[in-house]
């Protein structure tokens, strides 16, 4: 599927469209229909399963998505985050310099500067993709941020929040002395961030509003005991910077020859697993971008995308990132707050340092849409692992008879309290199928003269599996072990936590 292919595609199969459609929709904002809004509360159900709930002293948090100035002026975001615009001066057309230039094969990085900009395109003699007039007013510096006025005369300066981590960040001294005091500890967030994108034509990829699932894990620089042990033969494939080619490493030689601390290697490996081995990622899609020089965030040590190959846009796209940001946050709102946010454990004080594992929901869903969405023949098939798919199971009658509907509401009422599902009498059994394998259902149950009828089958059912095709006859009280069995998810299974 191409970009317009998935678009269409989940808007009509009921995930997602752009927001305010009836008006002629707004750039970079959407909605999420029934089946997209359960698939992206069941990702963050797994995402908070693996990274948080498995965690010692892991926490989920949460914040307000609107704050006062102060805080992001000191976090540096008021300042330095960032995008270089240019406008056409003909036809005042906006874009985001890096992206036009990428585009149009102008190989130029995120964090170039505006006079970098201006020389590629005075260079590369680029022209406007609108009017095509070569007339551009020159790049500048556009703050991403989205501000905000409040209070009766409107005098009170504040923003949308860019990211949740400043959430964690500002709380951290009241969770520390909550939370007895321990460190290392981790504080999550699943939550709305805000940017203004200059020109978001990317659909989920590139939102003004979106959803972000980040972990924040504040640790002792001196005492973090983190140990590849076995996890260190993990091969990764990753993309060193300054490097021209992608290379299979395993965590073990990224730490003793390309020197990456050994807490940052087990997180790659511990992301790595999440993609392959809980959500079923295919190994050679994925992979770990290193940025460095001005392609790196301003707050970061350490800092790598998490990119997966994503065929509908014809290549690789960043889903997450794994950040060390030391201790640079803490430090900048002590600083900003004057409050004392250093630590004190035995009789050392000083600013934790920050790991960072950050992930865009939205992003996340379009790459499971396009990574798992699956054609056989005539059949289109989203085979996306059973525990994130939004219904769970689908309930069909074959006849319409008063005993067969009769048995439908039974083993409905039976089963709703454990599964969502989805209840579908009309149209051909085959229509019903196709519906429920394009939004991924990974069970269907028939329900059939026979399974009414006395004899062999009686309060029997047949269970069709999503991923091939395959019919059982299941005896109606063994369903809900037979489908629990087959829905859940135990993170355990995926990861060796420490
Ligand atoms: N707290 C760190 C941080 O926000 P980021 O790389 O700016 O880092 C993290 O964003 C993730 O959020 C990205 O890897 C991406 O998945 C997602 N993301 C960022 N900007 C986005 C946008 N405009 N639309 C959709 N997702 C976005």
């Amino acid at each position: 599927m191409n970009i317009d292919d998935l678009t269409a595609f989940a808007k009509s199969r009921g995930m997602f469209w752009p927001s305010a459609e009836i008006y002629g929709g707004a750039s970079g904002l959407y909605d999420y229909g029934d089946v997209g809004a359960t698939l992206k509360r069941r990702f963050e159900a797994a995402w908070l399963a693996y990274f948080v709930d498995t965690g010692r002293n892991c926490h989920l948090v949460d914040g307000s998505t609107l704050l006062p100035e102060a805080p992001l002026v000191h976090s540096g975001h008021a300042s330095r985050f960032n995008d270089v615009v240019i406008g056409c001066g003909k036809c005042k057309t906006y874009y985001r310099a890096d992206v036009l230039l990428n585009e149009l094969g102008i190989k130029i990085s995120e964090g170039a500067t505006a006079e970098k900009v201006d020389n590629a395109i005075k260079e590369n003699k680029v022209k406007c993709q609108k009017c095509k007039s070569a007339h551009w007013l020159p790049a500048k510096a556009f703050n991403m941020m989205i501000d905000v006025s409040l209070g009766p005369e409107r005098g009170d300066k504040g923003y949308l929040r860019p990211e949740t981590a400043q959430s964690t960040y500002l709380n951290f001294s009241l969770e520390f002395n909550i939370l007895r005091k321990t460190l290392p500890l981790g504080l999550a967030i699943i939550g709305k961030a805000y940017r203004n994108e200059i020109s978001p034509r990317q659909g989920l990829f590139r939102m003004r509003e979106l959803t972000q699932a980040e972990l924040q894990l504040f640790f002792d620089p001196e005492n973090w005991n983190v140990k590849l042990g076995d996890l260190g033969k993990r091969q990764v494939n990753v993309h060193l910077y300054g490097k021209k080619e992608n290379q299979k490493l395993t965590l073990k030689e990224l730490v003793e020859k390309h020197d990456i601390p050994e807490f940052y290697a087990y997180h790659m490996g511990f992301i790595d697993a999440f993609y392959k081995d809980v959500l079923g990622v295919p190994h050679e899609k994925i992979r770990f971008m290193e940025k460095g020089g001005d392609e790196k965030a301003f707050y970061n040590k350490v800092h790598m995308d998490i990119e997966v190959d994503i065929e509908s846009w014809g290549g690789i796209r960043e889903v997450g990132g794994l950040h060390y940001r030391g201790d640079y946050d803490l430090t900048q709102h002590k600083d900003g707050s004057k409050q004392d946010l250093s630590v004190k454990i035995g009789d050392r004080d000083f600013i934790p340092h920050v790991l960072e594992l950050s992930f865009g929901v939205d992003r996340n869903i379009w790459m499971l849409i396009d990574v798992f969405y699956t054609k056989e023949g005539d059949r289109s098939v989203l085979k996306i692992p059973n525990f994130i798919a939004p219904y769970h199971l689908a309930i069909f009658s074959l006849q319409k008879e008063k005993e067969i509907d009769e048995m439908v509401e039974h083993i409905y009422k039976k089963l709703r309290p454990h599964f969502k599902i989805f209840l579908d009498s009309s149209g051909s059994i085959g229509r019903r199928y196709a519906r429920m394998d394009e939004i991924g259902t990974p069970f269907c149950i028939t329900v059939d003269y026979d399974s009414v009828k006395k004899g062999e089958h009686h309060n029997t059912v047949t269970v069709r599996s999503r991923d091939d095709k395959k019919q059982v006859r299941i005896k109606i009280d063994e369903l809900e072990s037979f489908i629990s069995s087959r829905v859940s998810f135990d993170p355990y299974k995926a990861f060796n936590f420490e």
